[in-house]
């Protein structure tokens, strides 16, 4: 095992404080990022085993927990074979099950409502994929989630596709509400579809969403008005931001922070009450030239929560980004792979291991036996 020492004890004390993203109070500032493991039955109901797999991270004190992105309904929203949907009742109710065991422990859970968009890989309800525009996503699709070779051409989407799109996440919000999670975060980064609408190379449109940045970021903005209008009064809303795509890791907004300053303002004014930025390396700058980060630009622009993710591997780093000021939680994906108790063991200065067993992520990544054998033995 790679194992990373344990820092001095009072450079974290930022990250144990409590906050609160909109009207959820979190007993402290870490988060377990989205992560699809595939692992719900083949109609997308959730299962005992990710009830044992959320509630294990809520034990070992994950203040907020994020579902894996969640598809919200049954025609072109699916990404991944085993996914789970927020679309009916079954999935609803089951995902309550799921709700109450993350409750129990006194933490706190947002459902990521998800279209897939082109980089959908496995749909069981149907074959086509839609896009802003008939661009096919750059790389291959992926094979930890069954996937492999091209991305399909997605099928330019018209007026109608959008407004089924937007009605698709206001229903899957309703469900989540109805579920008892005390928050929805509208997927807006990696790729799918809310963001290749705001990609300039996947989105060619001449209409009202294509073209200025202003018009990319009009569905996206759209789906979050629509989403407060129905449930904002009742649970948190935010959405999720990244440059980078699953199918392109190193992309970049073109015009840097004068995009940020149209992208976030955008968001912000739809009465949302959070952003969840990623980046590949979220303590770098975000664009080539130097400056801010992007959770700083999203700080500055939007002057809401913000939730920052990427690469806080080590509890320093972390920390500092909440003693900055520049983000109010930070979200952990493979680091909380790796150490499913990392809250417990930063806050009682215990190592931490530096690798997620590739067993994990093959031959796919569905959540493994040994995930929720016992939640505290951490090896
Ligand atoms: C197995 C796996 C599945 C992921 N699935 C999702 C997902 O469903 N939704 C999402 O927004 N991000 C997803 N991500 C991205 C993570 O949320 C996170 O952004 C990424 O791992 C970088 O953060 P980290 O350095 O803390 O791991 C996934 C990452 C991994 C490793």
């Amino acid at each position: 095992m790679n194992a990373m020492p344990a820092p001095e004890q009072s450079s974290l004390d930022s990250l144990f404080s409590p906050t609160h993203i909109g009207n959820v109070q979190l007993h402290n500032r870490v988060a377990l990022a989205p992560m699809t493991r595939v692992s719900a039955t083949a109609e997308g109901v959730p299962t005992e085993r990710m009830r044992s797999y959320y509630r294990t991270f809520a034990e070992v004190g994950f203040a907020l927990l994020i579902t894996e992105g969640t598809y919200i309904d049954h025609h072109t929203s699916q990404g991944y074979l085993f996914q789970p949907g927020i679309a009916n009742a079954a999935q609803c109710e089951a995902w309550r099950q799921v709700v109450d065991g993350v409750h129990a422990t006194g933490a706190k859970f947002f459902a990521q409502l998800m279209h897939a968009g082109s980089q959908s890989q496995g749909n069981s309800h149907i074959n086509t994929t839609w896009g802003p525009s008939a661009v096919r996503p750059k790389g291959e699709q992926l094979g930890m989630y069954r996937g492999s070779g091209p991305f399909q051409t997605p099928q330019e989407m018209m007026g109608e596709h959008i407004g089924q799109v937007r009605s698709s996440f206001v229903n899957a919000a309703l469900l989540g509400r109805d579920a008892g999670f005390d928050g929805v975060e509208i997927h807006g980064a990696n790729g799918y579809l809310l963001d290749a609408f705001l990609t300039d190379y996947l989105n060619t449109r001449t209409d009202d969403y294509g073209g200025s940045v202003a018009n990319r970021v009009r569905l996206a903005a759209e789906v979050c008005a629509d989403v407060v209008a129905v449930v904002g009064d009742d649970i948190s809303v935010g959405i999720r931001v990244s440059q980078g795509k699953v199918s392109d890791s190193d992309h970049r907004w073109s015009g840097g922070e004068d995009d940020a300053a149209v992208i976030f303002p955008a968001l912000a004014d739809t009465g949302i009450d959070y952003v969840h930025t990623t980046e590949y390396r979220s303590l770098e700058p975000a664009f080539a030239d130097g400056g801010k980060t992007l959770a700083a630009l999203a700080k500055q622009y939007c002057k809401l929560s913000v939730i920052v993710n990427g690469s806080l591997d080590d509890p320093r780093d972390a920390a500092r980004m909440i003693a900055s000021g520049d983000a109010d939680v930070v979200a952990l994906g493979k680091p909380a792979l790796a150490n499913r108790d990392w809250p417990m063991r930063v806050r009682t200065g215990q190592p931490l291991s530096a690798d997620v067993p590739a067993s994990l992520f093959g031959p796919i990544a569905d959540v493994k036996d040994w995930e929720i054998a016992d939640p505290r033995i951490m090896d």
